[in-house]
């Protein structure tokens, strides 16, 4: 009393639910891999660089954290967990807080990733949908007013 249909050489295979192709692809893919995440960190870096309210947050020599943050971008986007193998659990807001943080400063970090991500010819649907969600994380680092444990963390491993 079975309901599945006998194995047979003309039986047909079930065809899986309809899916946009961009559903079974990863953002990593849509943007054009890990080289592309690399250029669009170093473009962003250079105009953290330049940009006189964001640069005194950041250490003197950013080469350590621009390598960091193309190491999490990459695994943020559906590629190899380098970053996490390395230094742990990512925990975002904890690492930044020994950086003061306020509205003005996430606005101008968004406006900066957008730059790079657009200098870096990004597809703009990819753009759009990056910045829809490093937008929240982005303000959710604001800690300017709180009360947080402001001491150095470095390169420390989280779990
Ligand atoms: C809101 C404005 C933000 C500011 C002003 C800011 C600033 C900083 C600073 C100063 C560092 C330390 C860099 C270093 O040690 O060389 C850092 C590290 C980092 N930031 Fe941000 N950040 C912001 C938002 C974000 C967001 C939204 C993300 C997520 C994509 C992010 C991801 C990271 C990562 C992965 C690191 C390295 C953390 C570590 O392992 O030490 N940041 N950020």
């Amino acid at each position: 009393m079975s309901s599945t249909p006998p194995m047979s050489g003309s039986e047909p295979t079930l065809p899986l639910p309809m899916r946009s192709p961009s559903a079974r692809v990863s953002l990593l893919e849509r943007v054009g891999g890990p080289e592309v995440v690399r250029r669009v960190t170093w473009e962003f870096y250079d105009r953290i660089g330049a940009d006189p309210l964001l640069r005194p947050l950041f250490p003197e020599d950013m080469a350590n954290g621009r390598e960091k943050q193309a190491l999490f971008l990459v695994q943020w986007m559906g590629g190899e967990p380098a970053y996490s193998a390395r230094y742990g659990h990512p925990r975002l807001r904890r690492r930044h807080f020994p950086f003061v943080i306020d509205q003005r400063a996430a606005g101008r970090w968004l406006h900066h990733m957008a730059g790079a991500l657009r200098a870096t010819n990004v597809p703009e649907p990819e753009v759009a949908e990056i910045l829809a969600a490093l937008g929240p994380l982005a303000h959710q680092m604001v800690n300017a007013d709180q009360d947080v444990p402001r001491e150095p963390l470095g390169d420390v491993r989280m779990d």
